[in-house]
């Protein structure tokens, strides 16, 4: 990592944090000093970024679609770490397909985890984060900026997210709400449940209409430690972007796909 930040004694909860980007920021975190607590679902995941963590650690299991479970991981984290500084959402569903085929059920599901998840968590951690005067960091999406046929649902759902994190910056000044928008980003389980016949339907469409983002992937620490940086600093981050470089390029999109996840 090319810039330190020191996050002595700062305690940070970070929700999706059994892999990917979750995992690397909690990771990150705790190299910088913080104590932090890893949630998730994936209770073995998350004992062993915690034994990989080199500071205090705990994990905490959560099923952000449970409201009694957000509850009660938070309290869990609270008592863990002795208070909360800040809470970095970074879980997470990308259900890739087409609209025509989506249904209900699935509509559901990314919604309640990638915005209702996210908005029952901060109401947990509120209390806490404004004993603290601390914040609370969302991880966004650059498809909300680009539609992609076949992602159309993920997209809705980061537009979604968008939206909570102004309402709750609108409601809770003393709060500092960041939303952290993330390009195309390597070693995570993002497309790790997508499906053989609808990932080869999406790249149809997209390598015909040359729609795959320069296929580009970022190395996870870079935006790992992106998020250090909003966590370190003192003042009111409402957004940042942490986008691949022309570096990081993969050669053809098919080689950047097989990368994601
Ligand atoms: N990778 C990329 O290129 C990319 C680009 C832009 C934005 N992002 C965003 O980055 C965030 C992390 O994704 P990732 O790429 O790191 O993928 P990932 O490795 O699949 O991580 C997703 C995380 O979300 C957690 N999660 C999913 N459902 C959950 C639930 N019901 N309750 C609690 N935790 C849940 C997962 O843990 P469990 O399964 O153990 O619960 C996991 O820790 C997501 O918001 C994603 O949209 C990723």
């Amino acid at each position: 990592m090319g810039v330190s930040y020191d996050l002595s004694g700062r305690r940070i909860l970070v929700v999706g944090a059994s892999s990917g980007v979750g995992r690397e920021i909690g990771l990150a975190a705790s190299h910088a000093g913080a104590r932090v607590a890893f949630a998730a679902r994936r209770a073995d995941r998350l004992e062993e970024a915690v034994a990989r963590a080199p500071g205090e650690a705990v994990a905490v299991r959560c099923d952000v679609t449970d409201d009694a479970d957000c509850a009660r991981a938070v309290a869990d984290a609270v008592a863990g770490l002795g208070g909360l500084d800040a809470l970095v959402y970074a879980a997470g569903g990308s259900p890739l397909g087409m609209l025509e085929n989506a249904s209900r059920d699935t509509w559901q599901r990314v919604l309640d985890v990638n915005v209702v998840g996210a908005s029952q968590i901060t109401a947990a951690a509120l209390p806490h984060l404004r004993e603290s005067e601390g914040r609370a960091v969302y991880v966004s999406s650059y498809a909300v900026r680009q539609s992609l046929p076949g992602l159309g649902l993920y997209r809705v759902s980061k537009l979604a997210l968008d939206g909570v994190i102004e309402c709750w910056r609108m409601e809770h000044p003393d709060v500092a709400f960041t939303r952290v928008v993330v390009g195309n980003t390597k070693d995570t389980e993002f497309a790790a449940a997508w499906d053989a016949d609808a990932l080869k339907e999406a790249m149809d469409v997209w390598l015909a209409r040359n729609l795959f983002p320069a296929a580009t992937m970022m190395p996870v620490e870079v935006l790992a430690e992106a998020v250090l940086s909003v966590l370190a600093v003192r003042g009111y981050v409402d957004d940042i972007a942490v986008m691949p470089r022309a570096r990081d390029s993969a050669a053809t999109a098919e080689e950047a796909l097989r990368t994601i996840g």
